[in-house]
C-alpha cells in the first residue's frame, strides 16, 4: 500500500499553458535502471519516490544499458507495485537517438518515432506514455515529418502530450507552431541545465514562456558534480568510475572543483546541501516547471527533494552565486 499522505506536502508546478502539473523534483531512469543494476534498489526508488509525492519518471527508447532496458525495468515495477496508481502518474519517453540497427533506427523520421513509441509501450508494459519526446533535433528530416509524427501518436491514443529535448529556440518555435497546426500544445522542452550549464537562459528561455511550454531540466546536478559527489576525490561507487559512457574522472577538472566548492560554501550558508541549493536554484528560475535528478540510491532523492524547503534567495546569494559560477 502506497503512503496515505503521499500528496499532502509536495508543491505540484503547472506545466506551462496547460493542465499537468509535474512535481518539482521528477525522477530520471537514465543510469541505474539497466539489466545490471540492482532490481531491489531499482525497485526501492521507485516505490519510494511515488510515496513521497514523485509522480513523474522519465524515460527515452535508449536508457538502458542495453538500449531499452531501463523501460523494461519500469515496465515491471509498474505491473508488480503500480498497476492500480498508473492515473497517478505521469510517465514519459522519447525517440530519436541510436536504438536499432540500420536506417530506421534513430532520428526524426516517421518510420523510426512512431516504431519506437511502439516498442517502448511495449516493454513499459502500458497502452499510453503521458509525454512523448523528439529526443533531439534532425537535421536531415523536415521538421513537420517529425512533428507530424508526434502528432500522430496523440491522435492514435499512444500519448496523451508531446515534447522537444535537445532543441535551440527557433526550431522549438517551429515545433510548436506546427504542431498547432495539428490542434497540438506543445507541452514542454527537455534541456540541460543547471549551474555549470546555464545555455537555456536566454533566447530558449524567451521562447518557453512567449509558447507556453513548460521546461523540466536534466542533468540539474551535473550527473553529481553539483551534489558534491567529487569534491573530495573520486568515490569508487560513482558514475564517474561505475559507468564512464557520458561522466569520467577527466571531465572533473580543477575549474569545476573550484567552482563547485565556492558553490558549496554558498550552500552551506544557506543550509543546504549542495545538492539541495542547486536544485532551489532551477527552481526559483521562472520558467523552469521541474528538474530531472537522477540517483543511485533512495537516500540521495530524499536529500534532493528536501531542496522544495527553500527556494528562496537573496540578490546577495544570487550574486555570489554568479560569481562562483565564472571561476
Ligand atoms: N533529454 C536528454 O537528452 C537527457 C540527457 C541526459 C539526462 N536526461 C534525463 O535527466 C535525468 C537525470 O540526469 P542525470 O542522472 O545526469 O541527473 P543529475 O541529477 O545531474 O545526476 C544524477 C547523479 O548525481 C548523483 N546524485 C544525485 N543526487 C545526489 C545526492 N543527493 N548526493 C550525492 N550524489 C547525488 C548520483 O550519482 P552517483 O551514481 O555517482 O551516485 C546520480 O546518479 C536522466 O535520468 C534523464 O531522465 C535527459
Amino acid at each position: 500500500m502506497p503512503s496515505s499522505t503521499r500528496y499532502d506536502s509536495m508543491p505540484y508546478r503547472r506545466c506551462g499553458r496547460s493542465g499537468l502539473k509535474l512535481p518539482p523534483v521528477s525522477l530520471g531512469l537514465w543510469h541505474n535502471f539497466g539489466e545490471g543494476a540492482d532490481p531491489v534498489v531499482a525497485r526501492e526508488m521507485i516505490v519510494r519516490s511515488f510515496d513521497a509525492g514523485i509522480t513523474h519518471f522519465d524515460l527515452a527508447n535508449n536508457y538502458g544499458p542495453p538500449p531499452g532496458g531501463a523501460e523494461t525495468t519500469l515496465g515491471r515495477i509498474l505491473r508488480d507495485d503500480l498497476t492500480a496508481h498508473r492515473d497517478e502518474l505521469v510517465i514519459s519517453t522519447k525517440a530519436g537517438f541510436e536504438m536499432w540497427a540500420g536506417p530506421y533506427g534513430e532520428w526524426g523520421s516517421r518510420k523510426h518515432v512512431l516504431a519506437s513509441l511502439d516498442q517502448s509501450l511495449r516493454r513499459l508494459q502500458i497502452d499510453c506514455v503521458d509525454i512523448f519526446y523528439s529526443h533531439r533535433p534532425d537535421p536531415e528530416t523536415p521538421l513537420e515529418e517529425t512533428m507530424g509524427a508526434l502528432a500522430t501518436a496523440v491522435k492514435s491514443g499512444k500519448a496523451l502530450y508531446v515534447g522537444v529535448s535537445n532543441y535551440d529556440a527557433q526550431m522549438t518555435q517551429q515545433a510548436a507552431k506546427l504542431l498547432q497546426n495539428e490542434g497540438i500544445h506543445l507541452l514542454i522542452h527537455q534541456p540541460v541545465y543547471n549551474l555549470l550549464n546555464r545555455s537555456p537562459e536566454g533566447a530558449l528561455a524567451d521562447a518557453l514562456q512567449s509558447e507556453g511550454i513548460g521546461c523540466i531540466a536534466f542533468s540539474p546536478l551535473a550527473q553529481g558534480i553539483l551534489a558534491g559527489r567529487y569534491l573530495n576525490g573520486i568515490p569508487n561507487d560513482s558514475r564517474a568510475v561505475c559507468d564512464r559512457r557520458f561522466l569520467r574522472p577527466k571531465h572533473i577538472t580543477d575549474q569545476i572543483q573550484n567552482r563547485t566548492r565556492a558553490l558549496a560554501e554558498i550552500a552551506s550558508a544557506r543550509s543546504q546541501t549542495l545538492a539541495q541549493m542547486s536544485i532551489a536554484w532551477l527552481l526559483a528560475r521562472p520558467f523552469v516547471t521541474s528538474v530531472l535528478a537522477g540517483a543511485s540510491r533512495w537516500s540521495q532523492i530524499e536529500e534532493n527533494l528536501a531542496a522544495t524547503n527553500n527556494t528562496n534567495f537573496t540578490n546577495a546569494e544570487l550574486a555570489a552565486i554568479d560569481h562562483a559560477c565564472t571561476l
